[in-house]
């Protein structure tokens, strides 16, 4: 097993160590070769004799050397091992590679997306994709550090699932076993987390994949991965209180800096008339250069409004609750424009970086919402009736929120498109990086699901 990262050689001064890794460059200068060795966590500079001349870029080898000092003249202060290079004694080349077909050394934003995604392994190479995977490792680690202190318990939820209307449109999987019907991929885990507060766990949270067939666009993709979380018995400050300390926590270990705490809270209204929009970006230009980040809540959202055909549909979440003033409303189907929703928003540097409400755990409430929204009873009881069979089984108050990762890590990396953040993301296109599907199938394998393609 490799013992020893990059990073860590300038511990080992005066040492033999072992190092493994690729060739980042070479400079040949007739007796003495220079290498840079790379791994995840930097380059180290290897002075090598006539055995090191056979190595090019990318090769990946095996290099026993003696860590020096460099002279103090010689120290390279922009690189972590800047103060140190290594004595190169042996070499052995475990994989030699071919020249790569994209440039590895450069930021990459000017290489053609199709050729970056089809060699994503070695486009992740780059030392701005590598830094901004790890980022987001550690954001991920920090998030359950947080909700696990919290008492939160992290539960997966199935992604084979049912469909229902939750916004956009949905991936479908069609069923082998029971031909002509079909599975849906989650959009969200939104039912099953309410169903896990109705099983009493009280304090959920996932980092789950969710799936939407939507437009594509640099912040949105067919695949996106949220912090999800639930909590029973809480009002809408509960969460948001909570919320606003795990971010404000993730962000400054981080080390980034927040425009203003306790976050700003606006109303939608507000947000309308001073923003024009519900997602804004409130950073001076001096606040934009130095990296902060500008949050503000937006709350009192219309619960309701009008769809392409005039008929009324929900803003947010067909599950949140309304406002407790405006229950009755809703339960009379009276003034339904006015009715508002316990909907919270959060955005930052002008983008929306998590949603969520108090739901109702009323069946009443729920199917008030449907009927509403102009669905049948018939039709509520095929796609909600296990929700309103659950609700009257002693399902406690409850709330929650998500948040969209890429987007918190474009913001968190200054990235303008969300392929930056994601490992193997999709073309503009919907092409897989890599892998190329969407992709024909068998002939077989269509027949046993019982599909023709027309
Ligand atoms: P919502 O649909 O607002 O809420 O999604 C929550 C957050 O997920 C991110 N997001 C996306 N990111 C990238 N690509 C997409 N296509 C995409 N869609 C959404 C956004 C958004 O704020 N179940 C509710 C949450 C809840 O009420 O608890 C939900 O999914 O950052």
């Amino acid at each position: 097993m490799k013992k020893l990262f990059i990073e860590n050689t300038v511990e080992h001064v005066g040492e033999v160590v072992d190092l493994y890794g690729w060739v980042d460059t070479v400079r040949d200068h007739k007796k003495i070769v220079f290498i840079d060795l790379r791994d995840r966590t930097g380059i180290v500079q290897i002075v090598g004799g006539e055995d090191f001349k056979g190595l090019s870029p990318e090769d990946v080898v095996h290099i026993k050397g003696l860590v020096k000092e460099r002279p103090e003249k010689l120290i390279n202060p922009k690189i972590k091992t800047g103060a140190i290079e290594i004595e190169g004694k042996e070499v052995v080349i475990l994989n030699k590679s071919l020249t790569p077909p994209l440039p590895l050394n450069t930021d990459g934003y000017d290489i053609d997306e199709e050729v970056r995604l089809k060699y994503r392994y070695l486009d992740l190479r780059r030392k701005r994709l590598t830094r901004n995977i790890i980022l987001r490792s550690k954001m991920v680690r920090l998030v359950r550090e947080f909700l696990t202190s919290k008492g939160f318990i992290e539960i997966e939820t199935p992604l084979l699932t049912k469909s229902t209307p939750e916004g956009s449109r949905d991936f479908l999987v069609p069923s082998r076993m029971q031909p002509g019907k079909f599975y849906a991929l989650p959009q969200s885990p939104q039912q099953y987390k309410q169903l896990l507060m109705a099983a009493g766990f009280e304090r959920y949270f996932q980092i789950a994949k969710c799936l939407r067939d939507e437009d594509l666009r640099a912040d949105r993709g067919f695949e996106h991965t949220q912090i999800d979380l639930e909590m029973s018995f809480v009002n809408r400050e509960d969460v948001m209180k909570l919320d606003e300390e795990m971010v404000t926590t993730i962000a400054e270990e981080l080390g980034y800096t927040i425009k203003q705490k306790p976050f700003p809270v606006f109303t939608y209204k507000e947000a309308m008339e001073k923003y024009g929009a519900d997602k804004f970006d409130m950073r001076t230009e001096e606040d934009k250069q130095n990296g902060v980040l500008a949050f503000a809540w937006v709350i009192d959202f219309p619960f309701f409004e009008r769809d392409d055909e005039n008929k009324w549909t929900f803003t947010h979440n067909p599950f949140s609750a309304p406002m407790p003033e405006h229950r009755e409303m809703l339960l009379n189907k009276e003034n339904i424009d006015t009715i508002m929703a316990t909907q919270y928003d959060l955005v930052c540097n002008g983008y929306e970086v998590g949603g969520g409400s108090i739901r109702t755990h009323e069946p009443s409430v729920l199917k008030s919402t449907l009927e509403i929204m102009g669905y049948t009873e018939e039709r509520i009881q095929a796609e909600f009736g296990h929700m309103l069979e659950a609700f009257q089984y002693g399902t406690p108050p409850h709330g929650g929120l998500a948040h969209g990762i890429e987007r918190l890590m474009m913001i968190l990396t200054g990235e303008p498109y969300l392929r930056e953040v994601v490992a193997f993301p999709m073309t503009s296109t919907g092409q897989t990086a890599a892998t190329n599907a969407p992709s024909p199938v068998d002939e077989k394998q269509l027949k046993e699901l019982g599909i023709k393609v027309v």
